[in-house]
């Protein structure tokens, strides 16, 4: 094909999902309630009252979703694992029949050769540890220890790729500080508190990984390009802000066991500088870092504490439907950005993908989204460039497998490379399925239009 640019040879295709968004039955077979199950059935949380009791039903029909993966050619799956499934109270007792969920999964990824990466926290918390302060804490780390054992136990002999948090910026960003994801709550002081525990929690379930020391363990953390909206100082001066709170706050401390200069201006006294033990624990040495990237963040001075920056939408640019800027170059800056603090360490984008309102599967069984598959192409395109550059990137997962349950946008936004009716749980591959089972097929893409 004229333009085709290839990957190198093993480069991972993925897709990912994650468990409070897709799955449906959260209380089946013994498990106990989440944070998000009880957050959104509170009144008013949720646009148009959405929750997560059905979703994809996922729970019930995974086997028919990995036979989709199989037709995209899939190498590769990214899920979450529901903690309150595994220990339905967070601690203690553990509910045999929540991991038999995973372990199902799992074997069925693996028949079909498609390998299986699991990321043990992707923001759903047993509602039993956050009544007892959740990330807040100092147990926390320790609570999260052990719920990575069992379930290492269980499923680490055949499980190549594991995550520890998704994010952990909108864990202490959405649920401390802005309140739009549970807690709920608005606390500078706490969110320091969860971003310190959240990273120990990451370090002592690697710790735990590396008793069991079988394959590879790694980080997934959105990032990025922080960029001025004006040639204005405050407006600059907010950028770097952000860019330390939102970018640096987790990649750097990750990597290097402190807290990044200025944090401490920006959380105040409640970010206390982490001990020697601490550090250690944090940074010991990771085998790869996945990077979540949708969009670049045009950045103003903003009135709210702590942070006092805002993001702005540029006018004229183009954007999904969810009013996402598109800015396929803002993944390979972040991408090079990283390779260059994280020295060799493996690179996967965790997720990447756009959501728009996409017509209604036609008689034929066609929905026609063109527009999310030049998407996919640009950042793929992207990629490949970044690679240019000398980034040791290893995979690309899209942003969703299936349309699903956008947190406190409910069904409201579609993700999906395959569409699903909520009223039939009928998935249809979209357009844009097809097109990256075609790069997967050719293992590569168009460069241009
Ligand atoms: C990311 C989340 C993922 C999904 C996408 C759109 O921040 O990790 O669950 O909501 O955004």
């Amino acid at each position: 094909m004229p333009g085709l640019a290839r990957f190198p040879e093993g480069f991972l295709w993925g897709a990912a999902t994650s468990a409070y968004q897709i799955e449906g039955a959260p209380l089946a077979d013994g498990a106990g309630p989440s944070n998000w199950h009880r957050f959104s059935h509170l009144e008013g949380a949720i646009e148009n009252g959405d929750n997560g009791d059905v979703a994809c039903d996922h729970y019930h029909r995974y086997a028919e979703d990995v036979e989709r993966m199989r037709q995209l050619g899939l190498g590769a799956y990214r899920f979450s694992i529901a903690w309150a499934r595994v220990m339905p109270e967070g601690r203690g007792a553990v509910n045999s029949k929540g991991l038999d969920f995973y372990a199902r999964l799992v074997d069925r990824l693996l028949e079909n050769d498609i390998v299986p990466a699991p990321t043990l926290y992707h923001w759903d918390l047993p509602a039993a540890l956050e009544d007892r302060g959740g990330w807040v804490n100092p147990d926390s780390p320790g609570w999260f220890q052990d719920y990575a054992r069992v379930v290492f136990e269980r499923l680490g002999d055949r499980v190549p790729m594991w995550a520890t948090l998704n994010e952990p910026i909108l864990v202490s960003h959405a649920g401390y500080v802005l309140g739009i994801h549970p807690p709920g709550h608005r606390s500078a002081a706490e969110a320091a508190a969860v971003a310190r525990h959240l990273l120990l929690a990451h370090g002592a379930a690697v710790e735990a990984y590396r008793g069991t020391a079988k394959h590879a363990i790694g980080l997934v953390l959105n990032l990025e390009p922080r960029v001025p909206a004006s040639d204005s100082a405050r407006d600059a001066e907010a950028t770097r802000r952000a860019d330390i709170y939102y970018n640096q706050q987790y990649l750097d401390t990750v990597i290097t066991g402190q807290w990044p200069a200025g944090l401490a201006e920006i959380l105040g006294p409640a970010c206390r500088e982490l001990t020697s033990g601490e550090s250690a624990r944090v940074a010991q040495p990771l085998d790869w870092l996945g990077v979540n990237y949708y969009s670049r963040r045009p950045t103003v001075h903003g009135a709210d504490p702590p942070l006092h920056a805002d993001d702005v939408a540029i006018e004229g640019a183009p954007s999904t439907d969810l009013g996402w800027e598109i800015h396929p170059s803002g993944l390979t800056q972040i991408l090079v950005r990283v390779a260059e603090r994280t020295g060799k360490l493996p690179l996967y984008v965790t997720e990447n993908g756009a959501a728009y309102i996409d017509p209604d599967p036609d008689p034929s069984g066609v929905v026609e989204d063109a527009r999310r598959a030049e998407y996919l192409r640009q950042h793929l395109a992207a990629c490949r460039e970044a690679i240019d550059r000398g980034v040791d990137l290893r995979g690309y997962f899209v942003w969703s497998l299936l349309d699903n349950f956008e947190w406190q946008r409910g069904y409201s936004q579609r993700f999906g490379i395959i569409h699903v009716d909520y009223a039939t749980q009928k998935r249809t591959i979209k357009q844009s399925g097809y097109f990256y089972r075609d790069a997967i097929a050719a293992n590569g893409v168009t460069l241009s239009r």
